[in-house]
C-alpha cells in the first residue's frame, strides 16, 4: 500500500477529501501522517478525526528553514513516505527538500497554472479579470508553482463573484481532481516525460 504524508496550513478540505475517498474505496492508499507548519488548525482535528497519525511542526519554532525542513524530512522518513501531498501547504519547499523526493512530491493550487501562481490566485484572478479559473495537480519541481502538470479543472468566474465565492467553486472541483490523481499515482499510471505527465491506459 502507498504512503502518503500530506502537509496542510489550515483548514484542511483538500485533506478531507482525500481521507473520503479512501473511506469510500476510491483511492488505495495509506495517508501514513499528517504534517502541519501551524498549530491549532483544522486539518491537525480532521487526521486526529480519521485516526490518522498527526503532529504539527511549528515553523516559527525553528530558527532556520533548513532546520525546520529537516524535522519535515525526519517525520516522513520515520513514517516511510513514498508520495508527499501538499494539500493548502503555504510554504515553498526547497530543492533540497525537493531533490530527497524527487517526482514524489505533489501540489494542488488553486488556479489555471502557469497563469497565477503564488499565495493569492483567487484575488489575483479577479482583479486581472479572467472569466475562467480553476485549479492544478502537478508535480513539485524546484520553482514556486512550476512542475509537470499532471490534471487541471476549470470553472467559471462570475462578475459579482468575490475571494470567497470563487474559492469555494474552485475547492469543488479540487476535491475531486486530488483524490483522483492520487489514484492514478498508485495505479502507477503517470510518465513524466519532459513537462508533460502522460496518464497511461494501464
Ligand atoms: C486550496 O484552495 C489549495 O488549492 C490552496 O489552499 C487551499 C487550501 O484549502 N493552496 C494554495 O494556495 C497553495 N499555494 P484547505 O486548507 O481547505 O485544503
Amino acid at each position: 500500500m502507498i504512503k502518503l504524508g500530506v502537509l496542510c496550513s489550515g483548514r484542511g478540505s483538500d485533506l478531507q477529501s482525500i481521507i473520503d475517498a479512501i473511506t469510500a474505496g476510491k483511492l488505495n492508499a495509506e495517508i501514513a501522517i499528517v504534517l502541519t507548519d501551524k498549530p491549532n488548525v483544522m486539518a491537525l482535528e480532521r487526521a486526529q478525526r480519521a485516526n490518522i497519525k498527526n503532529l504539527c511542526i511549528d515553523r516559527k519554532r525553528f530558527e532556520s528553514k533548513s532546520e525546520f525542513e529537516t524535522a519535515l524530512l525526519n517525520e516522513l522518513k520515520t513514517a516511510e513516505v513514498d508520495l508527499v501531498v501538499l494539500a493548502g501547504f503555504m510554504r515553498i519547499l526547497s530543492p533540497s527538500f525537493v531533490h530527497e523526493y524527487k517526482e514524489r512530491i505533489m501540489n494542488i493550487h488553486p488556479s489555471l497554472l502557469p497563469s497565477f501562481p503564488g499565495a493569492h490566485a483567487h484575488r489575483d484572478v479577479l482583479a486581472y479579470g479572467v472569466k475562467v479559473s480553476g485549479c492544478t495537480v502537478h508535480f513539485v519541481d524546484e520553482g514556486t508553482d512550476s512542475g509537470p502538470i499532471i490534471m487541471q479543472a476549470a470553472v467559471e468566474v462570475k462578475d459579482d463573484d468575490t475571494e470567497e465565492t470563487l474559492a469555494a467553486r474552485v475547492l469543488e472541483q479540487e476535491h475531486i481532481i486530488y483524490p483522483r490523481v492520487l489514484q492514478l499515482y498508485v495505479e502507477g499510471r503517470l510518465k513524466i516525460v519532459g513537462r508533460k505527465v502522460l496518464i497511461q491506459n494501464e
